[in-house]
Parts: C-alpha cells; sequence; structure tokens
C-alpha cells in the first residue's frame, strides 16, 4: 500500500542529525527533510561551502541535495509544525550538578524540544528519538507531549543511530542494521512502518529491525557500552604486553582469528574518546545504581576506569623516560582529534593527555590537519563534563593556556622537541620524513606512539627512542621504570 508523501524536520543540525539527514534525502528524492538548530552559525554553515562538520564524502551528498529536497533553517517551530516525522538529536550531555552529576544524561535540551514539539504542532506526528538517551526517555516524552497535544495525536518511536564519525557516509548507506522501536499499540505499530518504509528506499528489509520501545533505547547504549569494552580489553592487554615482551597487534590478531570474538576493534590505543561512548557508559552505569544493580554498574564503570588508567599510563611514560620531568621541554602533539578523518574533539584521549603534560608543567605544540587552535585551547581550559553544552552557557572566552602552541604542520610541530606523542592515527602520520624530524629534534629524541602508526623498529634506526602501546620496550624504557 502506498503511504502519502512525508515530511520530516528534525531537530539538531550536529554530527548525526547533519549527516543521517543528508542521506535520508539523497536517498529519498519525494521525501521533503529540513534540519533546523537553534545555533544560527550551524545553520549558515550548512548553508554554505564549508559546512560545520568535516565527514568524507558528505560535501558530495549535502551538494546533490541541498535546495532540492533537502533544507538548513532556524525557523524551527514553523518546520516542526508541518512535519509528518520529527527527529530529535539535540545533545544529552552529562550532568554536571544536582542528583546523578557527573553520571546521568542530562536531558534539559529533550525535554525542552519536547514541550515545543508540543506547542508548535497543528498535525499528527510521529516523534524519534535519534540522540543516544537513557532507556524509559521516550516514557517520560510521551507524557509530555500527550499531557500537552491538545487533540494531536503523537506517536514516540526509538531509531538510534549507529553511524561512526569518519566513516558516517558509508555507514549511513550501508547500515549493518536499521534499529526502529515503538509501542505496541496499532497506532505505535503504524508508526513504526511510516518509518521503516522510508529506510526501506534503500535499506533491505532484513537488516531494518523492529523492537519495543525499552529493547531499542538499551540496545544503543548496550552496543556502545560492548564497543568500548572491547577497546578497553585489548588496552588491558597492552599494559600486560609491555610488562612480558609479547605485542598487543600479534595477540590482537590471534584473538580476533576466532569467529566469535572477530577481529575489528581490537587496535590498542592510548584510549578511546568521542561523544558517545563514555557518556552512554556513564549513563547506563547510572541506571543500573538506580535499579539496584550495583555489580552491573561497578562491571561497567570499570571500562571507564581502564581507559582512564591507559591515558595516565602514557603520560607517565612520557615522563618517567624523559628523566623524571618534562618541565620546559617542548613536546610535540601529532593529532588531536579524538580519531582519524573527523575534526571532532569530544573527550578526545588528546586532552587528558596533554593537560597531564602540562601538569609537569611541560611545553606543548600541537598539529592536528582538522582542528583549529581556538577549538584546541577551548578544550583544555573547559571542566570535564562541560564540553557538550551549548557554547553560550560555558565559561565564557576561557584564558588561552600560554604552555600550548597549535601549528598548521607536523614538522613546525616538532621543531627543537625533546618528545614526540601522536595521539590520532591521521594516515598522513605514516609518511612523515621521520629523518628530517629528528634531525631537528633535541637529543636524545624521543617518540610516543599512542596510536602504533609508526614502524619502531625503522625508527629505532635512524636513532629514535620508541615507546608503542602495547610493544616490546625498547632497553632505554627498561631502565627507566615507569610508574605504570
Ligand atoms: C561510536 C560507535 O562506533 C558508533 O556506532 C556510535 O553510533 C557512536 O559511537 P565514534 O565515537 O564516532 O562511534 O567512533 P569509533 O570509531 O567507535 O571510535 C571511538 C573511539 O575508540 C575513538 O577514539 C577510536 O580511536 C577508539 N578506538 C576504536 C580504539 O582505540 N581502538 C579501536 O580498535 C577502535
Ligand atoms: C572454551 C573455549 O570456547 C575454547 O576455545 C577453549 O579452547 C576452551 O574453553 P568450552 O569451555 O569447552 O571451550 O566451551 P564453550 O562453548 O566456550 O562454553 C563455555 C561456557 O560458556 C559454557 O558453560 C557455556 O554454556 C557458556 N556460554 C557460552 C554461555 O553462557 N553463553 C554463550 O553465549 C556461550
Ligand atoms: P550529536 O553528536 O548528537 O549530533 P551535536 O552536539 O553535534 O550532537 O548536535 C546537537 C545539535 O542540537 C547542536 O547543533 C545544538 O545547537 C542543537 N540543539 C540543542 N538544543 C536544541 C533545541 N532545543 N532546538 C534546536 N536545536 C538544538
Amino acid at each position: 500500500q502506498k503511504l502519502k508523501m512525508v515530511k520530516i524536520c528534525c531537530l539538531g543540525a550536529g554530527y548525526v542529525g547533519g549527516p543521517t539527514m543528508a542521506v535520508i534525502a539523497l536517498k529519498c528524492p519525494s521525501v521533503e527533510v529540513v534540519v533546523v538548530d537553534i545555533s544560527v552559525a550551524r545553520i549558515a554553515a550548512w548553508n554554505s561551502d564549508q559546512l560545520p562538520i568535516y565527514e568524507p564524502g558528505l560535501d558530495d551528498v549535502v551538494k546533490q541535495c541541498r535546495g532540492r529536497n533537502l533544507f538548513f533553517s532556524t525557523e524551527i517551530e514553523k518546520h516542526i509544525g508541518q512535519a509528518d516525522i520529527v527527529f530529535v538529536s539535540v545533545n544529552t550531555p552529562t550532568k554536571t550538578r544536582g542528583l546523578g552529576a557527573g553520571k546521568a544524561a542530562d536531558l534539559t535540551y529533550w525535554e525542552s524540544a519536547a514541550r515545543m514539539i508540543a506547542d508548535v504542532a497543528k498535525s499528527d506526528k510521529i516523534v524519534v528519538e535519534k540522540s543516544t538517551v537513557p532507556v524509559k526517555t521516550a516514557e517520560a516524552i510521551e507524557k509530555i507531549l500527550i499531557h500537552n497535544s491538545r487533540g494531536i495525536n503523537f506517536q514516540i518511536l526509538s531509531n538510534p543511530e549507529f553511524l561512526a564519525e569518519g566513516t558516517a557516509i558509508q555507514d549511513l548507506f550501508n547500515p549493518d542494521r536499521v534499529l526502529i522501536g515503538g509501542r505496541e499499540t496499532p497506532e505505535g505499530k503504524k508508526a513504526v512502518q511510516v518509518l521503516k518504509q522510508v529506510y526501506a528506499n534503500w535499506v533491505s528489509e532484513d537488516r531494518i529491525i523492529t523492537t519495543n520501545l525499552w529493547s531499542a533505547e538499551l540496545s544503543k547504549l548496550a552496543a556502545n557500552a560492548f564497543l568500548a569494552q572491547r577497546i578497553s580489553s585489548v588496552n588491558a592487554i597492552s599494559a600486560l604486553c609491555e610488562a612480558t615482551g609479547a605485542d598487543v597487534a600479534e595477540v590482537a590478531y590471534s584473538v580476533g582469528k576466532d569467529t566469535r570474538i572477530g577481529p575489528k576493534f581490537l587496535s590498542a590505543s592510548v584510549g578511546f574518546g568521542g561523544s558517545c561512548f563514555q557518556k552512554d557508559i556513564l549513563s547506563l552505569v547510572y541506571i543500573c545504581e538506580c535499579n539496584g544493580l550495583p555489580e552491573v554498574a561497578s562491571y561497567w564503570k570499570d571500562v571507564i576506569k581502564v581507559n582512564d588508567y591507559q591515558k595516565s599510563r602514557f603520560v607517565n611514560r612520557v615522563v618517567s623516560s624523559m628523566f623524571n620531568t618534562v618541565s620546559e621541554k617542548k613536546i610535540a602533539v601529532l593529532g588531536f582529534a579524538f580519531k582519524k578523518d573527523t575534526g571532532d574533539t569530544r573527550e578526545t584521549p588528546a586532552i587528558d593527555v596533554c593537560k597531564g603534560l602540562l601538569g609537569d608543567k611541560a611545553k606543548i605544540s600541537i598539529y592536528d590537519p582538522q582542528v583549529s587552535e581556538e577549538q584546541i585551547q577551548r578544550d583544555l581550559a573547559l571542566k570535564k563534563f562541560d564540553w557538550d553544552h551549548p557554547v553560550h552557557l560555558q565559561p565564557t572566552s576561557p584564558t588561552a593556556v600560554k604552555q600550548v602552541t597549535v601549528t598548521w604542520d607536523a614538522y613546525e610541530a616538532t621543531k627543537g622537541a625533546h618528545g614526540v606523542c601522536i595521539l590520532t592515527e591521521w594516515d598522513e602520520f605514516r609518511k612523515l620524513d621521520y629523518v628530517k624530524i629528528y634531525e631537528n629534534m633535541q637529543k636524545p629524541a624521543f617518540i610516543f606512539d599512542g596510536r602504533n602508526v609508526i614502524d619502531p623498529q625503522k625508527l629505532r634506526e635512524i636513532g629514535f627512542i620508541v615507546f608503542s602501546i602495547g610493544k616490546p620496550l625498547d632497553p632505554w624504557l627498561k631502565d627507566m621504570p615507569a610508574v605504570v
């Protein structure tokens, strides 16, 4: 049966809302998609040649649809009022104060979005949760909508997004699965079908999973917790590899060959970052505690503990191998984004590593191909949980950290440095002229590879003292026992 043409509006033009809606518009030419946001600057950027986020392939998709059936606007109420399906993709930061501070999700933006939708709605709507939210958020939102409905019908669905940054367009074109949760009433089932029809334009039906609301919400938190747990597992093994002389890459390869485990997501690193993993695990931990499950809470909390340990272990390695002090020494940091192919720095391990080195009075010179000086300075000045709150709610113009300089060139960053830390796995770091870098550095010249992008043997031949995560230690480092 043919469904009537739908109008889609997405609230929140961020890393999730922007790319997801662009792909829906591309794949469903007969659907009108409007993305709205309170940030005038963000919307202006989406309407310009300089999109607000760096994502391979995104420019192309936006160019094909913008002005055709994809629009970006700040006229929130007008477009929400007209839409049949409203996706909500606004921030859900961690609470910084009050009940559950440092753990629970702050649903302020979600709640105000729901009240606004109820206020401006003129026709029946399907409201879709797109941002990751704690289990049972849909129920709360449903209550707000229904109690303010003025006779309008609202159906709430949970449709969590599983895209990863840096591969967002690929992930959206060819998702492992699309998950839609809804109420098991006839109206709920109908709403699920409407959203399913949108995705069925390009995703085969056997990959579209439908569940109840709670399963969909919990699946997203669980998936991120499982992924983060794999990284903490391999990172925990990396510490043991350094202690025993095993090589974490060899161990991970052998372990991943077991089809029950699988080869992906087993790269040891300086730690995971990104806007999702820590936040979602904290949220999961809080939900477990609230439901009287302290053992389950502490199991997941340890995934974060190992991640924090991995970052501080790295800093300790740097400091201890350089005669236990980096005071006034220039340390070059290559890579600041939380992973390659993105300019996103939310929760990047580079923040904690840099703060650790600054704590020991190092002078840091940073190069990242996609991150601006302004962004880096703001990240290093912000408090732990402030990063996901809108800029206007953050402390105004934090004072720049004097010990930090930012360059647009890896050679400039490393010139005269005592040590180099590689913190993001950008492809270009594999191809740098390390002989040239070595010649321009202080001696002994140290390199600390937090992403295993360089060949330690080759760099040792040049003359570097090399530390690579989870690899057999350089003789130098063995003589400088780190407090790790
Ligand atoms: C993640 C999930 O992958 C995605 O499904 C979800 O929708 C949002 O959260 P994202 O945070 O964008 O996506 O990137 P991801 O590729 O998962 O990487 C997260 C962090 O883990 C990065 O810091 C990355 O460098 C690190 N990582 C990843 C490792 O340290 N080792 C690995 O093997 C993989
Ligand atoms: C295990 C490893 O699988 C094998 O590779 C290794 O060589 C020896 O240890 P085994 O103990 O014989 O083999 O059986 P396995 O199938 O791994 O099951 C172990 C336990 O886990 C069983 O009690 C099983 O019931 C349980 N299990 C397994 C679950 O509870 N859930 C699962 O999804 C899988
Ligand atoms: P994500 O990674 O989940 O996409 P982002 O922080 O990148 O998160 O994007 C969230 C977007 O939501 C931001 O651009 C922010 O301005 C916007 N936003 C937050 N609250 C509201 C609101 N009440 N109305 C409209 N947009 C909002």
